[in-house]
């Protein structure tokens, strides 16, 4: 069992500050409690940030999933509140779909049409985008990421890697202010994580990138670690990511199977 206490020094913990979203405030976990099938999940997490790139770190297991989709409201906290750009994402849902997107950890949760160019419209459609005008920006989005020979393909033959792509460029298409992308960078080959990485340092809206390498997410303005449900630490990448790292490989560096996440 992992001691949550012993992962960091006091000082890095967040500050219990009073949580309400303000006109600089990007989004607000306040005192966040989170329980599913009986099962305690996160617990009292308070978090507030004007940052515009964020990263969260933390084992297997210890939230972070779960963090992403409470940040989209697609569940509600069993207690607290989650706000992004003011928005109670779980309570105005009509409001929380054009503000935030989320990529799934798993593509195939994701993606829900035959074809690349059905799941990549759908979106803009819900956002009453006329049928042609979806078609263009389709059209150029692929063209963007040289793909547009993926258009008529169908989704699911795509590789895990390829599926990811299209889940990410769907979420671009629809120009949220704020995306939590659940490791976008996994599994993808280098070339396209480079290339990805670019187009998301580009795109014009607040990031949670959550990332098992530290490297992806080593010059964002902030980051985030949870471990077994509450946030451990929360300040500058070079703070929080060598403290995290080192935590790691001491972990990792036992015989102890009692030290493997879950
Ligand atoms: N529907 C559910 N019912 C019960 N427990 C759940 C459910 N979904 C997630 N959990 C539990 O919540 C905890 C956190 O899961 P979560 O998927 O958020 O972790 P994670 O940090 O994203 O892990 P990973 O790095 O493996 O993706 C786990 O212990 C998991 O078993
Ligand atoms: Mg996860």
């Amino acid at each position: 069992m992992l001691s949550v206490v012993s992962i960091v020094p006091p000082t890095f913990n967040p500050a219990p500050a009073p949580v309400s979203a303000d006109a600089g405030t990007w989004f607000a976990f306040d005192k966040v409690s989170l329980s599913l099938d009986g099962k305690s999940v996160l617990h009292e997490v308070s978090v507030r940030s004007s940052a515009r790139r964020i990263g969260m770190v933390g084992r297997n297991g210890s939230g972070k999933s779960t963090f992403a989709r409470l940040f989209a409201g697609l569940i509600a906290p069993t207690t607290g509140s989650v706000e992004v750009r003011g928005v109670d994402v779980a309570k105005d849902r009509r409001a929380a779909l054009s503000t935030v997107g989320i990529l799934f950890q798993n593509p195939d949760h994701q993606i829900i049409f035959p074809t690349v160019e059905e799941e990549l419209a759908f979106g803009l459609l819900q956002q009453g985008v006329s049928k042609a005008d979806a078609a263009e920006q389709v059209a150029q989005l692929l063209a963007q990421f040289g793909k547009s020979h993926w258009a008529p393909e169908a989704a699911h033959s795509l590789s895990q890697g390829q599926k990811k792509l299209v889940c990410l460029m769907a979420v671009l298409a629809m120009k949220p202010k704020a995306i939590v992308l659940d490791e976008p960078l996994s599994g993808l080959d280098i070339p396209t994580q480079l290339q990805l990485s670019r187009y998301l340092d580009d795109a014009d809206a607040m990031l949670v990138h959550i990332a098992h390498d530290p490297d992806h997410i080593r010059d964002y303005d902030e980051v985030l670690w949870l471990e077994e449900g509450r946030l451990v630490a929360d300040g500058a990448p070079a703070k929080v990511l060598p403290a995290f790292t080192a935590r790691m490989h001491e972990l990792g560096g036992g015989d102890a199977l009692s030290d493997l996440a879950g």
